[in-house]
Order: structure tokens, then sequence, then C-alpha cells
């Protein structure tokens, strides 16, 4: 296993040890939140750990119950105990960026819907400022030209993808200087016909567990409950 899937697994097996039985749990998507599902898992079938998942895309949802991981949903359990997800960039303050894999609006849902919100990360996601990744912006397709021109009168460029989202949206990826995360946040889901961005400054973890070679380092924010 390479240096950063092996970063990926010991920070997805740290967030499952946080999860106790009788819990909710959102979860994530991405290639190392897919390491705590199989912890999850793991657990559920050696410990009898009871939870319930409530998953963030279709392809965590397919990966859950593969895994025997039981799943409920949003309108049954509006409050979660717990999310455990990944990200795309993190920085100093905890702000994030998110939606590599475009499924960022229903992450964004559930991190809010959630008491605790645990981030998890290999150590080359850790940046000192957003904004190298781009930011992943989820479009209602009748509005895509007014976001494109929109975002440029911001001093940013548009691209947009070839895939859509689950939720059947098209998905643009925007280049700009990200010098304030919520304000930004903020002005970009103003625009008419944007859905959600992938920029969490409202909602960010309370944890980032960044997973170093076989190793991780917990950090935890100061003002985070
Ligand atoms: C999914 O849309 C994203 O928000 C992922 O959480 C993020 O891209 C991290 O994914 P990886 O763990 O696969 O890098």
């Amino acid at each position: 296993m390479n240096p950063t899937e092996n970063s990926k697994k010991s920070a997805g097996y740290a967030a499952a040890g946080y999860v106790q039985s009788g819990m909710v749990v959102g979860l994530g998507t991405g290639s190392t939140v897919k390491y705590a599902l199989e912890m999850i898992a793991k657990r559920i079938k050696n410990e009898g750990l009871d939870i319930l998942g409530i998953p963030t895309s279709e392809a965590t949802a397919g990966l859950a119950m593969k895994l025997g991981i039981p799943l409920s949903t949003l309108d049954e359990h509006p409050v979660l105990d717990m999310a455990i997800d990944g990200a795309d960039e993190v920085d100093p303050g905890f702000n994030l960026i998110k939606g590599g894999g475009g499924a960022h609006t229903r992450e964004k849902i559930v991190a809010t819907a959630s008491k605790r919100f645990i981030v998890v990360v290999d150590k080359g996601k850790v940046v000192g400022k957003l904004g190298d990744f781009g930011i992943p912006i989820e479009v209602l397709p009748f509005g895509a030209g007014l976001v494109k021109r929109k975002i440029e009168g911001l001093g940013g460029t548009v691209k947009q993808r070839n895939n859509t989202s689950d939720n059947g949206n098209m998905l643009m990826d925007a280049r700009m200087e990200i010098r304030n995360p919520a304000e930004l946040e903020d002005l970009l889901n103003s625009i008419p016909g944007v859905i959600e961005n992938g920029i969490f400054a409202h909602r960010r973890p309370e944890v980032v567990i960044v997973g170093d070679g076989a190793g991780v380092v917990v950090i935890e924010r100061e003002d985070g409950k």
C-alpha cells in the first residue's frame, strides 16, 4: 500500500473508534471515509456495535449495505450524533474544501445536522490557505450560464464537469482566490442556480484526524464542542 493510502487508512480507522453503540452516524463519501466504514463494519461484527448510518451519497449507501452497516434516513433521524467525512483541503482554521466527488451538498446537510463532525484526511490535504483544489459547485442546469457569468464577474474561472451529482444536477469547479472562506461560501450560495458550494466555513469540523503513514495526528478545534 502506498504512503497516501496508508495515511487514509489510518485516519479512517481512527475515526471509527469515536463511534459508540446507540449512535446515528453520518457516513461521508470518498476514498478515505471508506476505511472508516470498513472499521465500523468490523466493529459491528466483532463487538456487536449497534449504530445506524445516514449515507451522504449513493456510492456510500451501496458500500455500507455491502459491508452490513444498517442505514436510515435524515427524515427518520433529523439530528445525528456524529458525521465522519473526508475533505479535499483543510486550513489552519478548520475551514474545508469538499466536493471532489461531487457529494458536497448532501455532505453539508448531514454535517450540519450532526452534533459532532469528524474529518479524516491524509496529510497532503492540510494546507496553509484554501483554494488550490478549486471550489466544487453543484448547479441547477437551468441556471448554468448565469452562475458561470456571475463567478467570472467575481474574478473566477469555471470548468464544468462531465458527470452529474447524485441529485441529478450539474457540477462545476470554480477557481478564485479564497480570502475569507465564510464570506465566499455565502456569496457563491447567493447566486441563483447555485445549489451548494464546497466551502465548509460555517460547518467546520470539531475534530480533524490527519493520517501520516501508519499513525495519525488528531487536531481538536478549541472552540468546538
Ligand atoms: C466527496 O464529494 C468529497 O467531499 C470527499 O469527501 C472529498 O473529496 C474527499 O475524498 P477523498 O477522501 O476520496 O479524497
